[in-house]
């Protein structure tokens, strides 16, 4: 058993998890829920099986939401009944995932351990830099900060997916598949049928398994293979990152901070107003890798609603019916969103699912 975490108002904070509630009835698929994430997660009864979420980290920095408070103990107070009532709503194949950064890593992980047990808790790191950084300068007195964590919390009957991973070092390892279909079942007056030239003018006329849209685009990104010398029949080159499965490594070189914000601009424009929303790469490995393909994936500090998005990658992907739940509270958005017609963060998250053509039902618990 760990050490245990004390500090004043923890009982308190407990109580706050068994108040009593009214049940809100959701609607299937994907939902919502704009609101207190306490008040809702009170009221849910059906259990999950996946968690993930994304805190305010306490940076004690003026961000578009709240995150100062006031010292460790008010953090954990808030904290504390949320995760107890994430933890009973938790399958036990299930996890609960939860970024932070170092201002809070060790309270939280101390706390996760007394929920979850000692042996269920595992930190991974993420490289906040992993698709390269801003190359904003930062007055620094040591080293530069790159890095974040993701706490993983894990069900006593835990058994993550293996995922798709590029093969660190033989990315470039050259693998072919055949790209004409089977001499025996050709027909010449099939629209597949039709002539290739190689890089030094040979022409192979046969019928191919893609159209010709397609085995132009793999022209142009160079994945037709036409042999050592350059004059065989061409082969699809396939990428070795589309063929290894592995384990989701404890180090996350996924995205980054700059990929998040970029993430979020693509559809919102520069202008609307939201701190560190998250990569949607990184989430849907995480959810790939700790969800099957029929799960309910909950995040109840939703923000722009990167977890949604996500979740509908991952569907996408692996061809899952995931659905999920979000729950954001209607803090008041800044300035330029108030302009854009958007003046709460929960219309932010609903707009951002929206303009990504995200279907989701909404829900307003007061
Ligand atoms: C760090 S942000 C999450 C960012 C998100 N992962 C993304 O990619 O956009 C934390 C969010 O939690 C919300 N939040 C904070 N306290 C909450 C509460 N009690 N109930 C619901 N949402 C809350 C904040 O308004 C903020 O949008």
């Amino acid at each position: 058993m760990a050490i245990e975490l004390v500090w004043d108002g923890k009982r308190a904070a407990a109580a706050e998890a068994e108040r009593a509630s009214t049940s809100i009835g959701l609607p299937e698929g994907n939902v919502v829920v704009e609101g207190d994430n306490l008040e809702v997660l009170r009221a849910l009864e059906d259990p999950v099986d996946l968690i993930y979420i994304d805190p305010p980290y306490n940076t004690g920095n003026d961000f578009t939401y709240h995150d100062n408070f006031a010292g460790h103990e008010a953090w954990l107070s808030m904290m504390y009944p949320r995760l107890l009532l994430a933890h009973r709503l938790l399958k036990p194949t299930g996890s609960m995932l939860i970024s932070i950064d170092d201002n809070e890593l060790d309270t939280l992980t101390r706390l996760c351990k007394e929920i979850f047990s000692d042996d269920r808790v595992e930190v991974l790191v993420w490289n906040t830099e992993a698709e390269g950084s801003s190359g904003t300068l930062k007055q620094v007195r040591t080293v530069r900060s790159s890095h974040e964590y993701v706490v993983a919390c894990h069900g006593p009957q835990v058994q993550w997916n293996r995922i798709h991973e590029a093969l660190a070092g033989r990315e470039h390892e050259l693998q072919t598949a055949n790209l004409a279909v089977n001499a025996s079942r050709e027909r010449s007056d099939h629209p597949n049928y039709f002539t290739i030239t190689g890089p030094h003018g040979d022409e192979f006329t046969r019928q191919w398994k893609w159209d010709r849209d397609e085995i132009r685009r793999l022209q142009e990104e160079d994945l037709l293979y036409f042999g050592r010398d350059g004059r065989r029949q061409p082969r699809r080159v396939i990428p070795t990152d589309h063929r290894r499965t592995t384990y989701l490594r404890s180090i996350l070189n996924y995205g980054g901070t700059t990929v998040g914000r970029k993430d979020f601009e693509a559809v919102m424009g520069r202008e609307i107003e939201f701190s560190y929303p998250k990569p949607i790469v990184l989430l849907r490995k995480l959810i790939l890798s700790a969800s099957g393909p029929e799960a309910t994936v909950l995040d109840f500090f939703a923000g722009t609603g990167t977890t949604g998005v996500a979740v509908e990658a991952a569907n996408a992907e692996d061809g899952g019916a995931r659905r999920f739940i979000l729950v954001q509270q209607p803090e008041p958005a800044g300035p330029r969103a108030v302009d854009a017609g958007l003046p709460t963060l929960a219309a932010i998250t609903r707009e951002r699912l929206a303009r990504m053509n995200v279907e989701f039902s909404p829900v307003y618990v007061t």
